[in-house]
């Protein structure tokens, strides 16, 4: 292995090459650390449903100065009458402009300049010193344009303006966002370069002496001259060189090539969810000896099946997929994406032994894939909510018949070399999946996804009959007559995919042989953080059908968080995890959700805005479930014992207990023992019912006579003190870092107040600023955006954002007869 470090060597590399070719950057890593930098800072913007017509904005429009990304919909009121419904989080849609002004170097002017936006929210129409670029409907698809031909160069000013209709709703099941709500990127090449997503790095053999990668590299050749040019792929495990590639080439003019490599790495480092090792291919295009193009792709070495008896198979080894569904907003920060929240969410998730992540129900963020591939989760990336019939009256199948295979292909190569997918999702619960129109379009969109990516199995995330036993869907399936799920019948799927119906997922193997099975959706369970209904061990469906209103509920729309409560069409935590676990053909699971998400606030409406499904709420605070996962899926030592301790006397109350290795439990309230508990069977919790009395319920794990773990609970008194912890006390002076700091109200012994809903006030010193508060409650039609919010069940949420200064970050909070706290954080 050449142990050359590529980083130095490279660069000195790059000093050369830069001062020859680009006589505009004297500086050594110009070259190419240049080819695509961040373009979302100052940019101005305007909502006005009345502007329709770029030429109707006038020199009087009022701009306001912000940076993308940016979600204008988490700003407005919570308002029952917004024509997006509770559904789409009570928030407001509406059409906004963005412009910015900026210079391009004069020496740029013989280069490609391109645009590169992540994702805007949605049908947005781009032009450039009033040359018009384009359109996309989709609001979740990354897209770019080539400016070069319109720009002006050296001093003189370009303008770039985007137009954001998202003003037609409803158009979303759920919280959607609007605007600019992802990355902006300006993109530098020289005219003889690698494409857009140009590059394709496969492992097509993996053994443990041996991995064989194979790179297909598209080379772009915008030059009015053919040209010899000589491609170079280069592997690197971090810094150091493991192999490279070479392959000369002659490329015609304003032409493009697709060039196949291939290489071998001895003994790879493999890609697993315990130790997601990444390598990087760095593709170099040389004229003449000098290198022109330089391109980094991300991959990992892996092998993996899904097998019909055995699930899914990384690496030769069974791995369970203990996955969840995560919609793309960010709680309090709306859809406007950071890479910190993306992050901090995944870091909650592993926290409970979550390894799967499905991109319900359409391509994420780019950040997400790349610190999914970095932190071990197996992907399943969703490509549609629906096809061409619609699920709300303005949404993407009104643009399905125009945009759907771009918008497809678009997704495929952006996303395949990404090593933490496994499954493409073409699609959730699609209601043209009973009949053959659906047929039609699955076999369209699979051939699709196979001409794009072969390695990855291709399913669908379909609803089975529901409400039918197992005897009465096989019956179903058999008689011909009956439609059974026809694009589950049809042949079309790698990997059979159904949503929830766990009790029907045993006739799959009589009835699709040979096919794998993975449960793309399952749970739907409900809860609201911290409120406890008792008795706790009758399970109840709210509401009772899927097509009926919720009548019942309780008052202030809460939900017991024992897991007791699910949708109709689910089923509780445990109830999904025992079958999971119990049968090896099933792959896993991915449950529907990780995280509370704005809109869906099922089983309420209006007031309820944001969804109970989470095993995490808004604010990022697990729900007690939450424990039940970790004791099953981590190693970890767990003793977690709730609800808390604050009831009316002589109340029966029931305690549950999550533990893991351990024998038994033994429970004590005021020093006196109420039992030793132990889950018997397929248990997942014990519980002991007894009458409540303040003090202390303390419990205690044992194994072999031995202590694991001991946990208590107080009965609080009245609150009395702010307490703040930050999640990090040191955050980069970026103007993008955050820290998330908890508030925790507290009685005058510090024991947190389970029942506390004060009102906190935040202030903040320092060159930063407070971008969201939250308290997790669905219910709150506070501001996400104020410098105030109630506590929900003693807890809230707050999020600082650094500035571009390095410095101390002093933030306060203060409520009404409580002592205030103040935490410092600082940016460097
Ligand atoms: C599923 C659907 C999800 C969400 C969920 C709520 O059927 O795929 O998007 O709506 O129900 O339970």
């Amino acid at each position: 292995m050449d142990k050359r470090k590529y980083f130095s060597s490279g660069l000195s590399l790059l000093m050369l090459v830069g001062v020859i070719l680009f006589d505009s950057c004297n500086k050594k890593e110009e070259a190419f650390s240049n080819r695509k930098v961040s373009f979302n800072s100052d940019w101005s913007f305007h909502l006005n449903d009345s502007i329709i017509d770029k030429d109707t904005i006038t020199s009087s429009t009022k701009w306001r100065t912000l940076d993308v990304p940016h979600d204008w919909g988490v700003e407005g009121k919570f308002d029952e009458k917004s024509p997006a419904g509770y559904g789409g989080g009570a928030l407001t849609g509406g059409l906004g402009w963005y412009k910015k002004t900026f210079k391009v170097a004069a020496a740029d002017s013989s280069k490609v300049t391109s645009i590169i936006f992540d994702g805007v929210y949605r049908n947005s129409e781009v032009w450039v010193n009033g040359h018009y670029l384009g359109k996309r409907p989709n609001g979740y698809i990354s897209f770019q344009y080539e400016m070069s031909p319109y720009l002006n160069y050296g001093d003189k000013n370009n303008e770039i303006i985007v137009k954001v209709d998202n003003s037609k709703q409803p158009n979303s099941r759920w919280y959607s966002g609007s605007g600019i709500f992802r990355n902006v990127w300006i993109e530098t090449t020289d005219k003889l370069h690698v494409a857009q997503w140009g590059t394709y790095v496969t492992t097509p053999k993996v053994t443990a002496e041996k991995a064989s990668v194979q790179f297909e590299t598209t080379i772009q050749n915008q030059n009015p001259a053919s040209k010899k040019a000589t491609v170079t792929t280069t592997i690197f495990k971090e810094d150091t060189k493991v192999t490279s590639v070479t392959q000369d080439i002659t490329i015609g003019a304003n032409a493009s090539q697709t060039i196949k490599q291939q290489a071998q790495v001895e003994t790879p480092v493999l890609w697993s969810v315990e130790k997601p090792e990444l390598y990087t291919a760095v593709t170099e295009i040389s004229v003449d000896d000098k290198i022109v193009d330089q391109y980094k792709t991300n991959f990992g070495i892996r092998d993996f099946k899904f097998d019909v008896d055995k699930g899914f198979i990384l690496n030769g080894k069974q791995v369970k997929i203990k996955g969840v569904c995560m919609h793309h907003d960010l709680g309090p920060l709306g859809s406007a994406i950071n890479t910190r929240a993306i992050e901090r969410q995944l870091e909650i998730l592993k926290g409970m032994g979550v390894n799967g992540i499905r991109t319900s129900h359409n391509p994420p963020a780019p950040e997400l894939l790349d610190l999914c591939d970095k932190m071990g989760f197996i992907v399943m990336d969703e490509a549609f909510d629906m096809w061409k019939q619609n699920k709300t009256k303005y949404d993407y199948g009104n643009d399905w018949d125009k945009w759907h295979k771009k918008d497809l292909i678009d997704q495929l190569l952006r996303d395949r070399n990404h090593p933490s997918i496994f499954v493409w999702s073409i699609g959730n619960e699609i209601p043209q999946q009973w009949d053959e129109s659906g047929v039609i379009i699955a076999k369209e969109l699979a051939a699709i996804t196979r001409q794009y990516d072969k390695t990855r199995p291709i399913t669908a995330a379909m609803n089975p009959p529901v409400n039918m036993n197992i005897d009465e869907v096989t019956l179903q399936f058999e008689q011909k007559n009956v439609q059974f799920n026809a694009i589950a019948k049809s042949g079309v799927l790698d990997l059979i995919g159904y949503n929830y119906a766990h009790q029907t997922y045993a006739h799959h193997k009589k009835n699709f042989p040979g096919i794998p099975f993975i449960a793309t959706e399952t749970t739907s369970a409900l809860e609201t953080r911290g409120y406890y209904d008792n008795n706790s061990d009758s399970i109840k469906k709210w509401p009772v059908r899927w097509d009926l209103k919720f009548t019942e509920g309780n008052p202030g729309n809460t939900v017991s968080a024992y897991d007791q409560v699910q949708a109709p069409w689910g089923s509780t935590h445990e109830a999904t995890w025992k079958i999971i676990k119990k049968h090896d053909y099933l792959s896993g699971m991915y449950i529907w959700t990780g995280f509370d998400y704005i809109g869906e606030p099922t089983p309420y409406e209006w007031p309820s805005i944001s969804s109970y499904f989470g095993i995490v709420d808004l604010a990022g605070f697990p729900k007690d479930v939450y424990y039940m996962y970790q004791s099953e899926w981590t190693d970890k030592n767990v003793l977690h014992i709730f609800p808390h301790w604050n009831w009316k006397a002589g109340q029966n109350v029931d305690v549950w207990a999550y533990y893991n290795n351990a024998d038994e439990v033994e429970l004590f309230l005021n020093g006196k023992s109420v039992g030793v508990r132990s889950k018997k069977g397929d248990d997942l919790h014990v519980m002991w019912r007894i009458p409540f009395q303040p003090g202390t319920l303390k419990a205690i794990s044992r194994k072999n006579g031995k202590t694991v773990l001991e946990s208590e609970i107080k009965t609080a008194g009245n609150a009395s003190n702010l307490k703040l912890t930050a999640d990090r006390s040191a955050i980069k002076a970026d103007g993008n870092d955050l820290s998330f700091v908890i508030v925790d109200i507290l009685d005058s012994k510090g024991v947190l107040v389970p029942n506390a809903n004060n009102e906190i006030n935040f202030s903040l010193k320092g060159n930063g600023k407070i971008v969201g508060v939250c308290s997790g409650d669905p219910v709150s039609h506070e501001s996400y955006k104020g410098s105030k919010h109630t506590a929900l069940n003693g807890k809230c949420l707050v999020v600082i954002q650094s500035g571009k200064k390095t410095g101390r970050l002093e933030l306060t909070a203060k409520a009404n007869g409580l002592k205030q706290s103040t935490v410092v954080i600082t940016a460097e």
